[in-house]
């Protein structure tokens, strides 16, 4: 088997799950984003070890995922942030599956189906509060609730926001502005007769430096899988934390390079000294951005090593000139953390111009993920 692994470290989820909780406090619920199959580290035993854990809801972005978990035997309330579409109605019912609408349509369509199937549905509405992705504007709400309301087979259980910026201190107007709509939104279906069991809209960033913002429910995803150096300020580091995944490798080949040689697609470096080359089986198809060539650093032996040359879709040169232990066979840590030194998601992200999100969701169904430590 190709050694191009990915560690997941399922203590380490449970335990952040545990900080979190200590941090943001008990007056909530926890709703755990495990869509994007938990942004790449694997949903169902993510999913598994927070319920375990006592996690109290699940949030996915489609149906597809919530019924995975479903077969999987997760009985949590899972809510799907973004909706479904016509035809997955009946489906989302008979798995148990509660929508965030923010389309008449799709209200319609799940009180029909739900009408059918001789049941009544709970549901959450979607306000846009200034995210301007998916959701109910504000000045269309009140028309939307009369609307709703026509449709006796949902029940109206949350509401529900998302926040553009919650991450950036200065946009802090912004996210509060965003959260008095919230309280307008509120307001306005109360008066109109709505009871809601959850109020929700803050995500990782805004449930740790927005504690206004955390409301009956907060839907955490970067944080439980120890993501956090680039979503919060840099004085607000939370080290209790610790990543979920590693992404380790074995030197596949290594050969003697002569100075003024250059090396990879594009001849992007070219050697200075007499050098060791290795070749590690990583490349961007498995979700190793080629944004990182001549970049960043993987570990080996206890030593960084630079990576040389184009990251390509299959390989990736490393400088092990000053490693002279390195040979075939060496491990590679990738991300992850050996002795004191350490490579971090976030670290390579910002190398390659995004967040660490992007890069461990893009990490391939090529790469086996290794179940490191299972919670009981
Ligand atoms: C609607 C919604 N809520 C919550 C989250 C969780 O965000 P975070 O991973 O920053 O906690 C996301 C993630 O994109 C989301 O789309």
């Amino acid at each position: 088997m190709r050694p191009t692994w990915a560690g997941i470290h399922l203590d380490h989820l449970a335990q952040n799950f545990k900080h979190l909780k200590q941090r943001i406090g008990s007056n909530c619920e926890y709703l755990a984003v495990v869509k994007a199959n938990a942004y790449g580290h694997g949903a169902v035993p993510c999913a598994q070890v927070l319920e375990r854990s006592g996690i109290d809801w699940f949030g996915v972005a489609i149906p597809e995922e919530a019924i995975e978990l479903r077969q999987a035997g997760i009985r949590k309330p899972i809510l799907c942030l973004g909706g479904f579409w016509e035809g997955q109605e009946s489906e989302i019912i008979r798995s148990n599956i509660t929508p965030a609408i923010f389309l008449l349509e799709s209200a319609v369509l799940v009180d029909r189906a739900a009408r059918n199937l001789n049941t009544v549905v709970p549901i959450h509405l979607k306000v846009d509060t200034g995210m301007g992705r998916v959701g109910i504007r504000l000045e269309n709400l009140s028309e939307f609730a009369d609307r709703i309301r026509e449709l006796k087979n949902l029940r109206v259980e949350g509401l529900m926001s998302h926040f553009a910026s919650a991450d950036d201190p200065s946009e802090d107007d912004y996210t509060n502005e965003q959260l008095n709509r919230f309280d307008q939104a509120y307001a306005l279906l109360s008066a109109k007769g709505f009871q809601f069991t959850y109020r929700d809209l803050a995500n990782s960033p805004a449930a740790i430096r927005h504690p206004a913002s955390r409301q009956s429910m907060v839907r955490i995803g970067g944080l439980l899988y120890g993501l956090y150096r680039d979503i919060l300020p840099k004085d607000l580091q939370l080290p209790e934390l610790r990543p979920v995944l590693s992404l380790q490798s074995k030197i596949a080949f290594i050969k003697d390079v002569p100075p003024n040689e250059t090396l990879g697609y594009g001849r992007s470096f070219r050697t200075k000294r007499p050098s060791r080359i290795a070749t590690v089986p990583i490349g961007y198809h498995d979700g190793y951005p080629r944004a990182l060539s001549n970049q960043s650093t993987m570990i080996v032996n206890g030593a960084f090593a630079n990576v040389v040359g184009r990251v390509s879709m299959d390989w990736t040169l490393i400088d092990v000139t000053d490693i002279p232990s390195a040979s075939v066979d060496s491990n590679v840590t990738i991300i992850g953390i050996e002795n004191d030194l350490s490579v971090t998601a976030e670290e390579l992200a910002s190398y390659s111009q995004t967040i660490s999100y992007e890069l461990t969701c893009g990490i391939s169904p090529r790469v086996h993920r290794k179940i490191i430590a299972d919670v009981t």
